[in-house]
């Protein structure tokens, strides 16, 4: 049996004490879930978290790295930076930073194996637009970004990444992909895997659905045979929205 993983991607939400704040609202209502709980906050409460999140069973992440270890790259911070501050998880490759930072398949590729260099857990992201939604190329698009993603990883690496399936059309929107077609689009990415990478490295994999997670659907998404869990944005910017989303099952 696969663990539920369950993400809040804060995006560029939260100040320092409202990142205090919130993890001190937010602990004592999650101490008694199994599920994995991580938090990618922004680097400048990477810290603050880090020190807030000590001794409890949440883990804490960015949401981006660069894949240089150092160097002439301004603005830009590295897994080695992240590692050394005790950071534990790092988003790849989300749908915000193709779109707006000219993320390609080839970087999210090296960042993914510059994480691992640095042993970061690498969450990745990959998902379809809308356009190529109503064009029914959900299934091509999401399997060859799975398939560019993890190029030249160990098998030992590909079962320690964790993937999430995004629709962009589903994220901040409001509308979430049902949970049936959510469930079979994870289940077209693991199959990407199993052909790659065969049947016990597919089984292992964590694969999360992303777009909309509410506590009001969590369950119903996380029942299903596929979905390991998710990522989630704006509802996880609210600690007791968040909380009821990680006890789904409590
Ligand atoms: P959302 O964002 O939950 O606000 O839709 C999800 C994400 O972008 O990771």
């Amino acid at each position: 049996m696969r663990r539920k993983v369950i993400a809040g991607n804060w995006k560029m939400n939260m100040l320092p004490n409202e990142t205090i704040e919130f993890i001190e609202k937010f602990e004592p209502l999650v101490k008694d879930t199994k599920n994995e709980i991580i938090l990618c906050v922004p680097y400048t409460d990477l810290f603050y978290a880090l020190l807030s999140a000590q001794n409890t069973n949440i883990k804490i992440g960015a949401q981006n790295m660069h894949f240089e270890e150092k160097g002439a790259y301004t603005g830009e911070v590295s897994g080695k930076m992240l590692k050394t501050i005790g950071v534990e998880y790092v988003i790849i490759g989300h749908s915000e930073r193709r779109q707006y930072f000219n993320e390609t398949d080839e970087t999210v590729n090296k960042k993914l194996k510059a994480a691992f260099e640095y042993k970061l857990k690498p969450i990745v992201c990959v998902g379809e637009t809308l356009e190529e939604h109503e064009n029914n190329k959900t299934v091509e698009i999401i399997t060859q970004q799975t398939k560019l993603a993890l190029e030249g990883l160990t098998d030992e690496q590909v079962k320690n990444t964790i993937i999430a399936y995004e629709p962009i059309w589903a994220i901040g929107t409001g509308k979430t992909a049902t949970s049936k077609d959510a469930n079979n689009s994870i289940k077209e990415i693991r199959k990407e895997i199993e052909k790659i990478y065969g049947n016990e490295v597919a089984n292992s994999v964590i694969i999360q659905y992303g777009g909309s997670v509410k506590s009001s659907n969590a369950k119903e998404l996380f029942t299903t045979s596929d979905i390991d869990g998710g990522l989630v944005g704006g509802a996880s910017l609210n600690p007791e929205e968040f909380a009821k989303i990680v006890n789904y099952d409590l």
